[in-house]
C-alpha cells in the first residue's frame, strides 16, 4: 500500500466503513446540506468525529509515517443533475514550488460511486509535481492520458490521495432515485506550516471535542502549524522573479 501510494499518490479500501457508520454519516449529511444558517461540516457531532475515526486514523498514520496535522473536513450531498468539476489540485502551498510534505484527502463516498451523478476522475503519478490548482481549469473535465475513472466502489468506501494529485468530477446522467453523500477530510505532514482560512477557532473546537470524547491525539489540532492562507493569497500576487533568491541559504552560500 505505501509503495503503490508514494508512486501512484492513491490507495482504495472499498467498503472500509460498516453500515452503521455509513447510517449515521448519511443522516448527518442531510442535516448539515439543510441546515440554516448554513453551519461547517466540522460543527456537527458526527462529521467531526470522522477526523479521528480508529481505522481511518491508522491508514493516515501509516501514509505520513510520523505526527501531522488536520486541515479540514466538508461534507456535501451530490443529487441528480449536479454539476462536475474541472480538473485541479488541492495541495496548499503559496506559492506552487514544492511538494516536500505530504498533504492527503481522504474522500468518503458513504453509498459508493456507481456511473451515475459524478464520476471521481484523477491522474496518478501527477501529485509529483508543483502546478497551481487553478492552471487545470481550462482542461475541464476531458480525458487526460493515464487518468483512472472511479465509476464502481461499493457503500462506505475511502480512498485516499494525495492532496496535489489532479482529480476531477464528471458530470454523470441518473441518480434520481440515490444521490451520493460525500465527505471529505485533509491532513499535513508536520514539519512545515501550512496555509489555513479558518484554523483557530475550528482547531479549538474539535480538540475540546476530541479530548472530552477520549481521544488521545490533540496533536492533530496544533494552530502553530498553520499561518493565515487569506494573507498569503494576497501577498502572493506581489511575488516577483525567483522567490529562491531570498532564501538565507541563496544570501549566505
Ligand atoms: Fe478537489
Amino acid at each position: 500500500m505505501l509503495e503503490a501510494f508514494q508512486d501512484q499518490g492513491y490507495v482504495v479500501f472499498p467498503g472500509f466503513l460498516d453500515k452503521a457508520e455509513i447510517d449515521t454519516l448519511k443522516a448527518a449529511v442531510d442535516r448539515h446540506v439543510s441546515a440554516q444558517p448554513r453551519r461547517h461540516a466540522y460543527e456537527d457531532e458526527h462529521i467531526g468525529a470522522l477526523i479521528w475515526h480508529p481505522r481511518v486514523s491508522e491508514m493516515v498514520d501509516e501514509l505520513m509515517g510520523g505526527r501531522y496535522v488536520f486541515h479540514h473536513i466538508h461534507a456535501a450531498r451530490h443529487d441528480a443533475g449536479m454539476e462536475g468539476v474541472s480538473w485541479h489540485q488541492d495541495y496548499e502551498q503559496y506559492p506552487q514550488t514544492n511538494r516536500s510534505h505530504l498533504m492527503v484527502h481522504v474522500f468518503f463516498y458513504l453509498n459508493g460511486l456507481n456511473g451515475t451523478i459524478g464520476d471521481l476522475l484523477f491522474v496518478p503519478g501527477s501529485h509529483r509535481f508543483a502546478t497551481d490548482s487553478h492552471a487545470l481549469t481550462f482542461l475541464g473535465d476531458s480525458d487526460l492520458p493515464g487518468m483512472v475513472t472511479v465509476d464502481d466502489v461499493p457503500p462506505g468506501s475511502v480512498l485516499i490521495v494525495h492532496s496535489g494529485m489532479w482529480h476531477a468530477r464528471r458530470a454523470k446522467p441518473g441518480g434520481e432515485d440515490s444521490p451520493r453523500w460525500f465527505v471529505d477530510a485533509s491532513y499535513c505532514q508536520s514539519g512545515v506550516r501550512w496555509p489555513s482560512y479558518r484554523a483557530s477557532g475550528m482547531l479549538a473546537d474539535l480538540r475540546g471535542r476530541h479530548v472530552a470524547a477520549g481521544g488521545t491525539r490533540p496533536w492533530l489540532f496544533d494552530e502553530s502549524q498553520f499561518f493565515d492562507a487569506a494573507r498569503a493569497r494576497e501577498l502572493s500576487g506581489s511575488l516577483e522573479g525567483s522567490v529562491l533568491l531570498d532564501l538565507p541559504q541563496w544570501k549566505t552560500p
